[in-house]
């Protein structure tokens, strides 16, 4: 059984969700997700459903599930999949960072989910994986986003022209350097 093997970062469970490796039947709801106009019009608009699928089997084939990569959330009450959730890698103006993305369906908006998944994604990215600093990219206009990178604690740096051309907000999480003895 390849799924539902766990990463070293997952499961991630907080009082409301759920952060778990991919399962077969999670698919149709992440392809709606990623599908959505209004969920991914700050992330590049709506994706090709075959290419959102093709990526998500291809990922259930793999050995294991990679730690750097969006994991479905579930909503604990109902089982329900509300969003993705997980760590990137990305490079950014020469450098290659470790981003957190949060992506929650528009019917569960404005609960704190982001907040709870987002601040436990990054607890386990410091605690289980020893990642130092982490990012997230956010485009100028997504004051909701920008919002939930500070209520985990990440701290606006600056901004950045990406591949694409599209302008997004560096926020960063560092953790302190420890006392030396
Ligand atoms: C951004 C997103 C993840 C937030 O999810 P959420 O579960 O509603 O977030 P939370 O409830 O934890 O927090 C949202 C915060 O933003 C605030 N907010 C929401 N919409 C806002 C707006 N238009 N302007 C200003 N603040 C806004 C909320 O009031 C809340 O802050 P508060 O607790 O201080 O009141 C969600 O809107 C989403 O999935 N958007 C589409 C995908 C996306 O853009 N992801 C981010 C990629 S960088």
């Amino acid at each position: 059984m390849k799924h539902g093997v766990e990463d070293g970062l997952l499961p991630i469970e907080t009082p409301r969700l759920l952060i778990r490796s991919l399962l077969p039947a999670d698919v149709p709801s992440l392809v709606a997700l990623w599908m959505d106009p209004e969920v991914t019009r700050h992330m590049g608009g709506p994706r090709d459903p075959a290419k959102v699928r093709d990526a998500l089997e291809s990922e259930l084939k793999a050995d294991a599930p990679d730690p750097f990569d969006l994991h479905p959330v579930i909503e604990k009450a109902s089982g329900r999949i509300v969003g993705d959730c997980g760590l990137l890698w990305k490079e950014v103006d020469g450098r290659s960072e470790v981003e957190v993305v949060y992506v929650f369906a528009a019917d569960v908006w404005g609960q704190g989910y982001a907040t709870e998944a987002a601040s436990a994604v990054r607890d386990a990215a410091v605690h289980r994986l020893g990642i130092r600093r982490l990012i997230a990219l956010i485009d100028p206009e997504n004051t909701a986003s920008a919002r939930v990178a500070e209520k985990i604690e990440m701290r606006r740096e600056r901004s950045t022209v990406r591949p694409g051309g599209g302008i997004r907000l560096i926020y960063a999480y560092e953790v302190p350097p420890s006392p030396s003895p």
